[in-house]
């Protein structure tokens, strides 16, 4: 399942996200939503995937951003008995439309609301970040281990999303987390947020807006590389579970240093 995910992956990523990236005309890129910009390269990607996704498993259903842009009843399939595969066809479609990178494909597979299977996908640089469930994460055929080797104090690395953050909290949160170390803006791609943590090139990422097909297969894929994702109150994140704030870190030690941090400043 694993390899015909990845190939399926690779395939969308050849075929219309890549040859579409820095050729789009002012047609192919709208707003869904104030400030929420959407491309045609978004769109046909996700069908690409769906149809693909759901060949592969008979009986599996699809909850993706654009689907549900269009339909929010569709949200409603992570509660239901059926697999579910989460879509994220383009992550970083900001970056994506203004022909920058980075920009990710995400896919998590859930069964009974808890994810057993991700892929992060870069197609610029043609990396693949996957696990599933038990069998820890790769990176390019690579087995990661982030809590192997653990910093000193104050030698963290990690970005803040604070967009969506409270804005009494924004300010205080950001002033406080300089403490853990290097503080980065964020890269307006969760899904490269996440590959960097389980390739160990981060410790931490903290969001506050925690959509599912942002943040599930992630979030799974820094579990499976000895990691922790959690809610502010230490459950771990999964699709369907309700609430706002979301700490990934390469260890439990580092979740709670942390959340700590975001406590100081009165979250
Ligand atoms: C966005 C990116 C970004 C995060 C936003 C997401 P999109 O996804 O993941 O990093 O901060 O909350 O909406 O819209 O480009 O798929
Ligand atoms: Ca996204
Ligand atoms: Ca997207």
């Amino acid at each position: 399942m694993i390899d015909q995910v990845s190939a399926l992956i690779r395939e969308a990523a050849a075929e219309v996200v890549l040859p579409m990236f820095q050729h789009l005309s002012s047609a192919d890129v709208s707003e869904k939503a104030p400030g929420e910009v959407v491309t045609v390269a978004d769109q046909r990607t996700e069908e690409v995937l769906s149809a693909g996704l759901t060949a592969l498993l008979p009986g599996s259903v699809v909850v993706g951003e654009e689907g549900v842009a269009a339909d929010p009843a569709l949200l409603d399939r992570l509660s239901g008995t059926d697999p579910v595969w989460l879509v994220d066809p383009i992550d970083g479609t900001a970056n994506y439309a203004a022909g920058r990178t980075p920009f990710a494909i995400m896919v998590a597979l859930v069964r009974d609301g808890t994810a057993v299977a991700g892929w992060i996908h870069d197609p610029v640089a043609d990396s693949l970040t996957v696990a599933e469930a038990g069998s820890g994460a790769y990176v390019d055929g690579v087995r990661m281990r982030i809590s192997a080797d653990p910093p000193p104090p104050g030698g963290l690395r990690g970005p803040i999303m604070t967009r969506f953050f409270p804005p009494g909290v924004r300010e205080a949160f950001r002033e406080r987390a300089r403490v853990l170390g290097e503080v980065l803006p964020g890269l307006h791609c969760a899904g490269r947020e996440y590959a960097d943590l389980v390739a160990g090139v981060q410790h931490f990422a903290v969001f506050w807006r925690t959509l599912p097909w942002d943040h599930v297969a992630g979030s799974f894929l820094v579990r499976e590389a000895g990691g922790m994702a959690c809610r502010l109150d230490g459950r771990p994140y999964e699709a369907t579970s309700e609430g706002t704030g979301l700490v990934a870190a390469a260890s439990e030690p580092i979740w709670h240093e942390v959340r700590e941090v975001l406590r100081a400043a009165g979250v």
